[in-house]
């Protein structure tokens, strides 16, 4: 197991009627913008109880709606114009991964005095950002609880993830019953993104990091049950509870200390999106079965061993056959929960290939298998 230092500081409040806790928001300030997305929070009747809790503690609210899926570098910047313009304290974002991204770089971007864009290009940049809290409204990023955000420039093709301690969540409000509206699509698109950052710390060459294996397979099992069933029942209190504490364990650090290793299915992921404008979760699901042909073999076979075996249940002596067993048993996990399985499903062709394989290259350095842009490119064109 490697060095490493815990400091995950967001205070979470899950579970029923935990949305009074906004009122600590007055700890930093009267003054927030509450950042939201297309309307789902309007229809649903979270807008309104957020407003009346802001409004009950003396906060007074500078609105900006309409944030995009995979949100856009021009929201972010109409935000930190907000945020100057009214001389904001506080961003408060309320919705999915998105917003919560979103979010954070206007907070970082109200800080800094160039463009936000510099912010998503270089976290290095991000010094200082006003304190960021979150009402998530959808199981999958974990942007509730982590460092990063992504954003992107679709006139440039550009989608890019920023990371700095300064855009951790303050506190964010995790009640599974705002997860009830979440179309069908969302859920699983969803709970695919969480099984990839679970499978992406999962796979890694690190000696003796047992315990975040298991902490893994545990998350992993935990979607492989409850997926299905938050699918045909949206209601499932139970069901979205456990999606949604597994959104935030998943990528927090919790699996990752000790055990850290290059991400590579996000980084071919974010090009499908920046050139496609694709649903994430929808992006992941095609890629990493494809990914995961690519890198099983003679070296890396134990590790798909364990996954077979502990994750699915697969008998058997042989690391080779119950991985193979295994990586079909994700695509089959995939495909019940309604997801597409190929590029050519979502409308993808060979054009931007070569571009895209070597933008990705460059993101998926120090990942568990090394990955060449010629690897990334075959890997795409496997998943036509
Ligand atoms: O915009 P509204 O009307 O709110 O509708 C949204 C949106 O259309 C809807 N939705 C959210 N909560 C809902 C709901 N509809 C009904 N009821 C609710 N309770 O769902 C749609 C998708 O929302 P979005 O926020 O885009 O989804 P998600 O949470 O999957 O976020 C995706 C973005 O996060 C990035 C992705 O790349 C993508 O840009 N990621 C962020 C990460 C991070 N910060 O750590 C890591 C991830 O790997 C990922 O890259
Ligand atoms: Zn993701």
């Amino acid at each position: 197991m490697n060095n490493f230092t815990y400091d995950i500081t967001t205070i979470i409040h899950f579970g029923i009627d935990q949305l009074k806790n906004l009122a600590d928001m007055k700890a930093s300030g009267s003054k927030v913008l509450l950042v939201y997305g297309g309307g789902s929070i309007k229809r649903n009747g979270l807008y309104d109880d957020v407003m009346q809790i802001l409004s009950e503690n003396g906060l007074q609210v500078t609105e900006l709606p309409g944030v995009e899926p995979n949100p856009r570098i021009e929201s972010v910047r109409k935000g930190v114009e907000l945020c100057r313009e009214n001389e904001l304290d506080m961003v408060l974002a309320v919705g999915g991964g998105s917003c919560i991204d979103c979010a954070k770089v206007i907070a970082a971007g109200a800080c800094y005095d160039g463009d936000a864009w510099d912010l998503v290009l270089d976290g290095g940049k991000i010094e200082k950002a006003l304190p960021v809290y979150t009402v998530l409204t959808l199981a999958a990023t974990g942007s509730e609880m982590d460092r990063f955000a992504v954003i992107s420039d679709l006139e440039k093709n550009e989608k890019w993830g920023t990371a700095a301690d300064a855009i951790l969540p303050v506190m964010s409000v995790l009640n599974p019953e705002y997860t009830y509206s979440v179309s069908p699509k969302q859920t699983s698109a969803g709970t695919a993104d969480i099984m990839s950052h679970t499978l992406e710390n999962y796979f890694n060459n690190v000696k003796g990091a047992y315990l975040q294996s298991r902490m893994c397979e545990a998350i992993l099992k935990t979607l492989v049950h409850y997926g299905p069933i938050a699918l045909h029942q949206p209601d499932n209190y139970e069901a979205r509870a456990n999606l949604m504490w597994a959104s935030s364990l998943a990528i927090n650090g919790m699996v990752s200390y000790g055990a850290g290793v290059g991400w590579c299915v996000h980084p071919m992921e974010h090009e499908l999106s920046a050139f496609y404008d694709i649903t994430h979760g929808d992006g992941l699901a095609i890629l990493t079965p494809f990914w995961m042909d690519h890198a099983l073999n003679a070296e890396t076979a134990w590790k798909f061993g364990e996954y077979g075996r502990n994750v699915f249940g697969i008998t058997g002596d042989d690391d080779m056959e119950v991985g193979r067993q295994a990586i079909e048993c994700t695509r089959e996990y995939f495909k019940l929960l309604n997801l597409p399985a190929t590029l050519s499903d979502v409308g993808i062709d060979s054009t931007h290939f070569d571009i895209m394989a070597e933008k990705a290259a460059a993101g998926c350095e120090g990942s568990f298998v090394p990955l060449s842009k010629e690897d990334i490119k075959s890997i795409f064109m496997a998943a036509l």
